[in-house]
């Protein structure tokens, strides 16, 4: 039977008792953690969400109906506890904040009772995540994940303070908006009003905080929630929240100055980190280049490097094939791993296939001073040794080479990058690197649909110098866009949008949209535009990713509270569901299920 609080208060959390309240009366309201029975003495550990207190039983104090009903106390029962703090009677327990402390209760109540739990709500991180997820309300009460809820408030809260003191305004932008195709598949909800219709869940507040700019509201935020149907990683969800922002009448640089005080603001009230500014910046082209990526983690080394010119002339032929088709040779240099076995080089050629080599062409530079390269009778030693000079190669290193379009040999040697620096250990997830990637490309060729598309969104402005080549070479042009990256990880983008007219109308036409499908979809937008819009720039973060690269973890899913998992189902409500055929009629919608999943 449950007990009522009736009369009691809760004057603290576990852990906000410390020994400068001995001799004091508490009292605690929290969740049985482990009881111990010692003959004339039961123990309790007690928690919520702030940490654990011992709390110590004995029939003299508490009575001998009160030390029955302590005995009958179980793990994750609720109770509510009046007692004296005292110094502890045992061992000091260096391990817990209250270690050297402990409650003698006088008084118990038994708030509620509960079933065993399906795993021990502790630290422990060995529980199946598909368990944790289905009582994901269990799995909240572990310390982990609650640390991590409360430094995602913590941060919100910085956020917000931040933002406010740079004057920004928090304004609200709507969830049920119009589908405007481009960028992931929407989330469509149907009108019942307006049958054969549909809202579109947004992807992020895009045109709307670009409208806002338009209203002259002039520095916007909102920590929002955003939604994409495309297909998950680790570091997605389809639902996700983004701290959005947009301002009026400035340009890259001025966005980047009120973002890194944004962060420098962050990290230190969140984890007490100082990050050092100005944040290093790399163009998109370097980043590339000597990273393989756009959003290098730049913790550690093992940077490409182009020897195109050094093998352009050599006897290898897939060297200088891959060169006449219009590609490159790159390399890098895996610092003592000269002596690798072939079992895991073999592994290393399988891993390159699968981001698209056709092969992976490597110099082990054994410790004992041999040379091994599965491409040795290709080449004279002067040749050999011009390609290991251009890598620094030292006895006991391991040169990979990949011969492709540069698209290719990017993707590889990134990858193999961050595969190697992950096996060696090379980096530490307390040293936070971050730096800016600037000047992206406007466009990206999309081989499937044969166009265009934009690389971050079609309201990106170009860069003035490139506006030339719009016409004539649309590859070419570089945007105002930079993302904000994070050890390998992007946390944030955004860009200076176009507003003017005929640049807008100019990149529509290079995406393939007639002016017709253009202002069916965001005509709003250009006719808004027409009515003066002040130069806007914009940015915004991944807020989950950014909280679990803060919290030191592997996946968002342990930064959100109630996440989905792979195939976009939440395991504990098991939505999505079914709906009743009432609701379809309303709706007049019927379905057309494929075969399979009638
Ligand atoms: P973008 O599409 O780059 O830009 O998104 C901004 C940031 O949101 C995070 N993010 C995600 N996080 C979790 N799950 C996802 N599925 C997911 N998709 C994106 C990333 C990303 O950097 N409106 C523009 C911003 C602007 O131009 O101002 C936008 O949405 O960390
Ligand atoms: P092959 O002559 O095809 O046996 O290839 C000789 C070596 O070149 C092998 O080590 C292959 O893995 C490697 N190789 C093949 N294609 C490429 C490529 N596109 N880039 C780098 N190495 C390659």
């Amino acid at each position: 039977m449950a007990e009522s609080m009736k009369g009691l208060k809760r004057s603290h959390r576990c852990t906000e008792v410390s020994n400068a309240l001995i001799g004091q009366n508490v009292t605690l309201m929290g969740w049985v953690q482990k009881r111990r029975n010692l003959g004339s003495l039961i123990f309790v550990d007690l928690r919520d969400r702030s940490g654990l207190i011992q709390l110590i039983f004995d029939e003299e104090t508490i009575g001998t109906e009160g030390f029955e009903k302590a005995g009958r106390l179980r793990s994750e029962f609720v109770v509510a506890v009046v007692g004296t703090v005292e110094k502890r009677s045992g061992a000091v327990n260096e391990n817990l904040a209250t270690g050297d402390i402990e409650i003698k209760v006088n008084e118990l109540r038994i708030l509620s009772e509960a079933l065993t739990p399906p795993f021990p709500i502790d630290a422990d991180t060995s529980v199946k995540e598909d368990l944790r997820l289905k009582y994901r309300y269990l799995d909240l009460r572990r310390p982990n994940l609650q640390k991590n809820l409360i430094l995602r408030s913590k941060v919100a809260s910085s956020v917000r303070s931040c933002l406010n003191d740079m004057g920004f305004l928090e304004i609200e932008t709507p969830i049920l908006q119009k589908s405007t195709p481009e960028g992931a598949r929407d989330y469509l909800v149907p009108s019942r009003v307006h049958p054969g219709t549909f809202y579109a869940l947004p992807q992020s507040p895009q045109l709307f905080k670009q409208l806002l700019m338009c209203s002259g509201y002039d520095r916007y935020y909102q920590i929002a929630k955003c939604f994409r149907d495309e297909d998950l990683r680790a570091d997605r969800q389809p639902e996700f929240t983004q701290i959005d922002m947009e301002l009026s009448f400035v340009d890259v640089d001025d966005v980047i100055e009120v973002n890194e005080q944004l962060l420098y603001r962050m990290f230190k009230d969140a984890i007490g980190i100082e990050i050092p500014l100005p944040i290093p910046r790399m163009t998109w082209q370097e980043a590339m280049d000597r990273f393989g990526s756009d959003k290098p983690d730049i913790r550690f080394g093992m940077e490409l490097v182009n020897v195109t010119e050094i093998v352009k002339g050599c006897g290898f032929g897939v060297f200088t094939g891959a060169i006449e088709a219009g590609g490159t040779v790159r390399g890098i240099n895996v610092k003592g791993q000269g002596d690798m076995p072939r079992k895991k080089i073999d592994a290393l050629v399988n891993r390159a296939k699968e981001f698209g080599a056709k092969g992976l062409a490597y110099v082990q530079m054994k410790s004992d001073g041999t040379v091994k390269a599965s491409f040795s009778k290709f080449m004279t030693e002067e040749e050999m040794n011009n390609l290991i000079q251009a890598m620094d190669g030292q006895a006991g290193d391991l040169l990979l080479f990949a011969a492709d379009k540069n698209k290719i040999v990017w993707d590889v040697l990134g990858n193999l990058r961050l595969d190697m620096a992950k096996t060696l250990e090379l980096t530490s997830k307390d040293d936070y690197r971050f730096v800016w990637i600037t000047e992206f490309p406007l466009l990206e060729w999309n081989e499937d649909e044969n166009r265009f598309t934009a690389m971050h969104h079609p309201f990106t402005m170009p860069m003035e110098e490139d506006l030339p080549f719009i016409d004539t070479d649309p590859g070419k042009v570089r945007a105002k866009a930079y993302d904000i990256v994070l050890n390998g990880t992007e946390i944030g983008g955004g860009s200076v949008r176009i507003f003017q007219d005929d640049v807008q109308e100019k990149m529509f036409e290079c995406l393939g949209f007639t002016r017709e499908e253009a202002y069916e979809r965001f005509g709003f937008l250009m006719n808004a535009f027409k009515y003066g819009v002040p130069p806007h720039a914009g940015l915004a973060y991944g807020f989950d990713r950014l909280i679990m690269l803060m919290a030191q973890e592997d996946s968002i899913r342990d930064v959100i509270a109630f996440p989905k998992v792979k195939d976009a189902s939440c395991l504990m409500t098991e939505a999505p569901g079914k709906v009743d055929q009432e609701q379809l009629d309303e709706l007049c919608l019927s379905l057309a299920l494929p075969e399979e999943e009638k």
